[in-house]
């Protein structure tokens, strides 16, 4: 009988163990993801500014990128991302995001203040790529920016992103995807937050599709509220 308790009793904390961890891999999937969101949403904001050849300094500096980013991620998440301490692999993760966008600024600043140039090239999804670059380095964490019409080739959909990139967009507006699953040898959880097209987004987006956008690639024809793509975190179990 006393086995039996403290079996049941084993079972029993080995679920909550299992689905503590499942929660906390979801919240560092969500939370990377939304970092990210916050980050390409101040890149996008300074978009005019970083293109704008009569100005030479000043448009996105690392410390205007962290005083935003802060207060935009504040309001996605209500977590304050510039008072974070390691404590745990959910801290750590978005610790590693929120300084992988800080060194990709600072790194930025040249290209971001080439004198007498219009635009630059520094966009949210390039931003995005070197984000996803380092945060890998740092933390084995996987963030990329995906879709079924991608013009960059890293941005590509596997197979799994594909098939969810499918559904999200006939799924109701908002919806998100989990799901645990073996990538390679180790088990992973993939997580993936549809983007949608936004007004700021038409001028290299939108219509006519075929014609030639400022960054020189061609316009898919999107309308503003069609989903875009979406944003993909793998985030390995340990
Ligand atoms: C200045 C032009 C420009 C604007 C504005 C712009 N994009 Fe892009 N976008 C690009 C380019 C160029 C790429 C390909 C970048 C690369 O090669 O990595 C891209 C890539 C992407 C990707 C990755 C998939 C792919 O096609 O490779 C997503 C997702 C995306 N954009 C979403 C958006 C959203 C959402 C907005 C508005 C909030 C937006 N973009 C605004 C130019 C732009």
């Amino acid at each position: 009988m006393k086995k039996k308790t403290a079996l049941i009793i084993a079972v029993i904390l080995m679920l909550f163990t299992q689905s503590m961890a499942g929660d906390t891999l979801q919240s560092i999937a969500v939370a990377v993801a939304d970092y990210l969101i916050a980050g390409r949403s101040v890149v996008a904001i300074y978009q005019p500014r970083i293109n704008d050849p009569l100005k030479s300094d000043q448009r996105l500096t690392p410390e205007i990128y962290e005083e935003q980013v802060s207060r935009k991620f504040m309001d996605i998440s209500g977590i304050d991302i510039t008072s974070l301490i390691p404590s745990d692999d959910f801290r750590k993760a978005l610790i590693a995001i929120h300084e992988s966008a800080k060194e990709v600024i600072a790194e930025a600043q040249p290209q971001i203040n080439q004198p007498g140039k219009g635009f630059k090239g520094f966009i949210p999804a390039i931003f995005g790529k070197r984000v996803g670059d380092k945060l890998y380095k740092k933390s084995g964490i996987v963030i990329k920016q995906t879709s079924l019409k991608f013009r960059g080739e890293y941005n590509k959909p596997d197979d799994f992103e594909a098939a969810v990139l499918k559904r999200l967009e006939t799924a109701k507006k908002g919806n998100t995807y989990f799901e645990e699953k073996k990538f390679g040898d180790t088990r992973v959880l993939r997580y993936m937050v549809p983007l949608y097209i936004e007004y700021a987004c038409l001028a290299c987006h939108g219509r006519p599709a075929g014609e030639m956008d400022i960054s020189g690639r061609i316009k898919e024809g999107y309308r503003e509220g069609d989903m875009r793509g979406a944003i993909s975190v793998i985030v390995p179990i340990k």
